[in-house]
Order: C-alpha cells, then sequence, then structure tokens
C-alpha cells in the first residue's frame, strides 16, 4: 500500500513539472548554468512537483517569498525521525546516519540545544580573532602559485584555504582533507539511486568512525578543569560538553563534528571558486572592485545572491497541509526550497541576472533564514573577503585559460551544492 500519508488537500495542488523540463533538469547545460530553467519554473508556478528515481517526489519552491516563508516555517520538520516513511524510501535503516543527529536535521527543542552549544564559537568576535590565521593561510597557499603559469584555483587555493580554518577550528589533522572530502561529498549525497547510495554510505559510515576514533584519543587531552568554552579547539570543547555537563549524547557529539566538518569542506570553496568565475565574466566588475576594495563586502554579497554555493536547501518534511503561494502541498511532501532560484527573482532582486558589485539592498537567502541560518556565515564571509581580496592585490592580472569553455562543474545529485570541480587560471603577480 501507499506508505506516505498523504492527506486530500484544499487547494489547488503544485503542478509537475513538464517531462521536457525533467530531462533539462538533469542535461549538461543545466548543470552549467541552471538559472533559465528556475527562472521559468519561478514565472509558471510557486510550486513543483518532481518524481525522483526512488519514488519520493520533492516539491520544489522557487520565489523568493515563498522560499523564506517555507525556510522560516516550524511546519516544516527537519528530524528525519518524524518522517520515517521517507526515509525508508531513501533506504536509511533506522536510527543510521549520525549526522542526522545534528543541529541541521533537528527541530526545537534539540534543534535549541545543540546549535546553544556552539554559537558561542562562531560569533563575529570570535571569527575575526582568526583574521590574522585565515590572512597567513592565504598567503602561503598563494606563494605556492608560479606568477603566469597554469593553475587549477580551486585545488590550490580555493579548497585548502577554507579546508585547512576549519580544520584547525576543529583540531582535526588537515593533512587528512582528502578523505574528508571524499566522505563529505558522500554525506551530502541524497540516495535518489544505487551508485548514490554507495557513495553515501561510505561518507556516513567512515566520517563518524573517524570522529569517534579522535574523540577517544583526545579525551585524555581534555584538562577537566577547564570548561568548555575555554578549550583549544571545538573537538576538546565538545569533549567537555559531554563529560563536564551531559549536555549531548556520543550520537550528538559526532554529528556535531561531522556536520561542521562537512559544511567546511562544500561551502566556502565554492563561494571563492564561483566569486572569481563571476569576477573573470565581469570584467568591468573585476576592474571596480580592484579600483574600490572598500567594496569587498559587497562583492562577496553578491557572489552569494548571484551564483551562491548552496543551491537547494536541506530537506524539509511537511508536518500538514501547507499553502505556498496559493498552492497546497500535502502533509508528507518532501520541499526542496531552491536557494539559488530565490536569489535571481526579478519580484525582489532589480535585474536579477545581472552580477552588480554595488548592489545595497541585497537580503539574499544564501545562507538559509530562520533557525537553521548558517552558523558559519560569519566565517564563511570573513574568508571569501580575505580570499578574493587577497588574489586581487597581489595578482593584478589573472586569466581564464580557456576563456570559451565552460569550467567542469561539481556535480552532486540533488544539487545540494554549486561549484566548479577545477578552474584554469594564469595568475600575474607584481
Ligand atoms: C546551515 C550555507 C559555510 C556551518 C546552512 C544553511 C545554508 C548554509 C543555506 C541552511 C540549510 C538549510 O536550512 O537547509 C552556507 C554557505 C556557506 C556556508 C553558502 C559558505 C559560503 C559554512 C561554514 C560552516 C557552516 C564555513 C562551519 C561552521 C553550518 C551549520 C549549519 C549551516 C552548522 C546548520 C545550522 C542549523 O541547522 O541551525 N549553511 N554555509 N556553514 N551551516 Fe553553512
Amino acid at each position: 500500500g501507499e506508505e506516505t500519508q498523504m492527506s486530500v488537500p484544499s487547494s489547488p495542488v503544485p503542478v509537475p513539472v513538464p517531462d521536457s523540463v525533467r530531462e533539462e533538469l538533469s542535461s549538461p547545460e543545466f548543470q552549467a548554468d541552471p538559472y533559465p530553467v528556475y527562472g521559468r519554473l519561478r514565472a509558471e508556478a510557486p510550486v513543483h512537483r518532481v518524481e525522483t528515481p526512488i519514488g519520493v517526489d520533492t516539491w520544489m519552491v522557487t520565489r523568493y517569498e515563498d522560499a523564506r516563508a517555507v525556510l522560516n516555517d516550524p511546519r516544516f520538520t527537519k528530524d528525519p525521525r518524524k518522517a520515517p516513511d521517507i526515509m525508508r524510501k531513501f533506504g536509511v535503516p533506522e536510527g543510521e546516519g549520525l549526522i542526522q543527529r545534528s543541529m541541521l536535521n533537528a527541530d526545537p527543542p534539540d534543534h535549541t540545544r545543540l546549535r546553544g552549544l556552539v554559537t558561542k564559537a562562531f560569533t563575529r568576535r570570535r571569527m575575526e580573532a582568526l583574521r590574522p590565521r585565515i590572512q597567513r593561510i592565504t598567503d602561503d597557499l598563494l606563494d605556492g602559485i608560479a606568477s603566469g603559469e597554469e593553475v587549477d584555483f580551486i585545488g590550490a587555493f580555493a579548497f585548502p584555504l577554507p579546508v585547512t580554518v576549519i580544520s584547525e577550528l576543529l583540531g582535526v589533522p588537515a593533512e587528512r582533507m582528502d578523505d574528508f572530502r571524499r566522505w563529505s561529498a558522500g554525506i551530502i549525497t541524497p540516495p535518489f539511486s544505487e551508485e548514490a547510495k554507495r557513495v553515501r554510505q561510505e561518507g556516513v559510515e567512515e566520517l563518524p568512525r573517524y570522529f569517534g576514533e579522535l574523540v577517544e584519543e583526545r579525551r585524555a587531552q581534555v584538562d577537566p578543569s577547564v570548561p568548555p568554552g575555554s578549550q583549544p579547539d571545538l573537538v576538546r570543547a565538545l569533549i567537555a560538553a559531554y563529560d563536564q555537563e551531559g549536555s549531548l549524547d556520543h550520537h550528538e557529539l559526532i554529528g556535531m563534528l561531522t556536520l561542521i566538518l562537512v559544511a567546511g569542506h562544500e561551502t566556502t570553496v565554492n563561494l571563492i571558486g564561483n566569486g572569481m568565475l563571476a569576477l573573470l565574466r565581469n570584467p568591468e566588475q573585476l576592474a571596480l572592485l580592484r579600483e574600490r576594495p572598500d567594496l569587498l563586502p559587497g562583492a562577496v554579497e553578491e557572489v552569494l545572491r548571484y551564483d551562491g554555493p548552496v543551491e537547494r536547501a536541506t530537506m524539509r518534511i511537511a508536518l500538514a497541509d501547507v499553502e505556498i503561494g496559493g498552492l497546497t502541498v500535502p502533509k508528507g511532501a518532501l520541499v526542496t526550497v531552491v536557494i539559488g532560484a530565490a536569489g535571481r527573482d526579478p519580484g525582489r532582486f532589480p535585474d536579477a541576472d545581472v552580477f552588480d558589485i554595488t548592489r545595497e539592498d541585497n537580503p539574499h537567502v544564501a545562507f538559509g533564514h530562520g533557525i537553521h541560518h548558517c552558523l558559519g556565515a560569519p566565517l564563511a564571509r570573513l574568508e571569501g573577503q580575505i580570499a578574493l581580496g587577497t588574489v586581487l592585490r597581489r595578482f593584478p592580472v589573472i586569466e581564464l585559460v580557456k576563456p570559451d569553455e565552460e569550467p567542469p562543474r561539481r556535480f552532486t545529485v540533488g544539487n545540494i551544492v554549486r561549484g566548479v570541480q577545477a578552474l584554469h587560471l594564469r595568475m600575474h603577480a607584481n
């Protein structure tokens, strides 16, 4: 029988996307530039129903106001334990997936408790104190780029910078970054195919196993007379919170570390990469930014809106029938907020498809909205500003090696993150 309990809706239901668009949604052209397709969907209807190969429909929300409303609506749950039917279709065994025991996949009061344990570690002030260290890592990495020689900007710079920073913050060895990246990529892969399930499974098993061992090893180094907030890194802070205060359980501890490591691996790399690409493809904006470095913070915000690292928000499931833009999504529906589409909504952003670093009114939702608004936003902004600012200062001329070719996209099932796999440049130093 039908497993997902769907009730009879009271207002018109969302239209399925036409077959033609469904094919487009997985084409290489779409991966390169999804915004025209999202634009058509956004203009046509507030919500579209999309079938996935595993028989779970997702309901896509593409308009700015609707996106904010859904992100801030407690009638949508993020807790997989409240959606066992969908989890079963995903093939997620009961109790599996320690990543799922994280704030990202929790509702209040668990969410409030878990997030409260780490908010102090990520305030703007705490991040500002990291500035000299981030600048140092940035400069060291850029020292390794030979003037005028072809370099993959992602592999040489955009990836190792945020990964080194988050590894230091957590207290994990950055040398394991290749493993971390593979496992991180697995964890964010929705199990929409057999291959995706396999990739996902590796990450879901290996990363928590790694953290389980690390926690056991580090526990001996934790000074019990030092409160959690004063421990030298997050691993030790969370062990202290567990041992001294019992404020989270073992799975939640591992889930927290896993979430923060994954978030630090899959996002800021694309802010730096997408930002570089947007600037190179809009030379007048690049020239303006070189002339006026004071525009840097606004430029980073514009990258976030125009081509942000998170294309679609993570899973939300309707706990009741919910009306979105006059259409009803039924109880049990898996709703996908297309953050990338919301940022290009001409109803909110004039000339939405234009990359304009001087844009002032820019309340994008690239970091989400509501209680799950990105914890790492102050860190990501700081890294983005230091990275792009320093690159432009040290390399007065930067060229795309193959300006007419689309750089290979970083493909993730479900299009959660958006970025390039590699970006080949020639960077000419002073
Ligand atoms: C949540 C984007 C960097 C940690 C989120 C969400 C978005 C997002 C959209 C909300 C997801 C949802 O509601 O479904 C980004 C972008 C980044 C970035 C665009 C880089 C430019 C980081 C970094 C960290 C981080 C560096 C490291 C600490 C988190 C955490 C959450 C989160 C812990 C969950 C918050 C919660 O559930 O309360 N991020 N993120 N993010 N992000 Fe980020």
